[in-house]
């Protein structure tokens, strides 16, 4: 007897967002495809909610009429599913092309369009999609490493929104490291009670690796997986400059960005953060005792032969009436600032209620300015922006 091999091409399961004109005939055309398996339809990102979750779809297709990036569509979809998107707009649409190159799209087709290229924009988004759920290292991670030397600036505030941002807005694999080794509260912030801690990971027997990192981390319900800072102050000593180098050589592996949080001071460990660090975000305030902090800060960093391109003032609480203006901090600092957080009152409630601001009031002007902040952190912008990976000079 002989036994007939089919050869059939697999089918993709995508499910159709939004809406715009050209979709129904295409969503006919898709329905009919051999190689598309259409799971449904719904307008509204909500509605399709059920059919959305359950990690069971290998692209989704949003139209929109909008000229501009629908970023809350996309972040709506993202609350369901990791599977990669194709946006479908009509027409002329250089502005949201242009916009799309940096969000968490794979695709973006104007339509009419063939049913056959929309087809395989959408074989070919599943297939990346799947790369990127395999864990296999896709280049390495990028680290953003927030500072500052003085207590109370909004370090953890920046640095559990901005990952938060990263995980969740642009559905990048995040990690946040707590390096503020004595008092870490990164953790608390973000309302999640770990089982391990940095320290357990540095102090387990045999080699570090993505698979043993893994074991160590807890998962936020944004995505973002999080290391956290021992639980007792005494025990930040055990983690140790060698280990930290090791650990960021595996994070970047496992990891598209990596957050890491400080104290104000340079230990050990900071330094060998600061050796893969490609943004340093240098958190500033309003105040003549941080701006001198800063400064200081900033020569000591240049005594590492930290690269100064690679260091970005950040002004929290920018708006605060103060007497004191954003140009005289530049001319103190002879830096431009470059990015801007206003004081908002969401900050300290969302603080109080463990869940970060960037998910509790994204349309706040703090959760704005993180979202600003986090697009321009991301690799294709930051390409713009210069600033190669190159290690310091640092001899010890
Ligand atoms: N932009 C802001 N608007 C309003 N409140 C803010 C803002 N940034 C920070 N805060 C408040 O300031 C407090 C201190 O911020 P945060 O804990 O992030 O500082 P830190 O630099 O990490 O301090 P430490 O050095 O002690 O770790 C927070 O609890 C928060 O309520
Ligand atoms: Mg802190």
């Amino acid at each position: 007897m002989t036994v007939e091999t089919q050869t059939a091409r697999e089918t993709t399961r995508v499910f159709i967002t939004g809406n715009c004109e050209g979709l129904q005939e295409l969503c006919e055309a898709l329905g009919r495809h051999a190689e598309i398996e259409l799971v449904g339809r719904a307008e509204h990102v909500r509605e399709g909610a059920g059919a959305l979750t359950g990690g069971h779809l290998q692209a989704v297709l949003h139209a929109t009429r909008s000229s501009a990036l629908p970023a809350e569509e996309i972040a709506a979809i993202r609350e369901y599913t990791q599977a990669p998107i194709v946006l479908l707009a009509s027409g002329e649409s250089s502005a949201l092309l242009e916009e799309a190159l940096d969000a968490d799209v794979a695709d973006v087709l104007l339509l009419p369009q063939l049913t056959e290229n929309v087809a395989f924009a959408i074989r070919k988004a599943s297939h990346s999609g799947r790369r990127n759920q395999s864990g296999r290292p896709q280049g390495a991670g990028r680290v953003v490493t927030v500072f500052s030397p003085k207590g109370g600036t909004g370090k953890t505030v920046t640095a559990t929104n901005l990952s938060v941002a990263f995980a969740k807005y642009a559905g990048k694999r995040t990690l946040l490291l707590d390096l503020d080794l004595q008092f870490g509260d990164a953790a608390i912030m973000l309302g999640i009670e770990p089982e391990k801690t940095i320290q357990d990971l540095v102090t387990a027997p045999g080699e570090l690796d993505p698979e043993k990192l893994s074991g160590y981390t807890t998962r936020h319900s944004s995505g973002l997986d999080v290391l956290p800072a021992p639980i007792r102050p005494e025990d930040a000593e055990l983690v140790t400059e060698a280990k930290l180098a090791r650990l960021m050589e595996v994070a970047k592996e496992s990891y598209d960005q990596i957050v890491v949080d400080t104290s104000p001071f340079f230990h050990g460990p900071m330094l060998a953060t600061l050796d893969q660090t490609d943004d340093l975000l240098l958190v500033c305030g309003l105040d003549v005792p941080t701006i001198k902090n800063v400064r200081l800060s900033m020569q000591t960093l240049e005594l590492l032969s930290f690269p100064p391109d690679r260091i970005r003032i950040v002004l929290n609480r920018a708006n605060s009436n103060v007497g004191m203006k954003r140009g005289e901090v530049e001319a103190a600092l002879e830096s431009k600032i470059r990015f801007e957080v206003p004081s908002d009152r969401v900050v300290p409630l969302a603080v109080n209620r463990s869940n970060p601001a960037v998910l509790s009031d994204p349309k706040s002007d703090f959760g704005r300015a993180l979202r600003e902040m986090s697009k321009s952190l991301l690799p294709a912008q930051a390409a713009k922006n210069g600033g190669k990976r190159r290690r310091l000079g640092r001899s010890s």
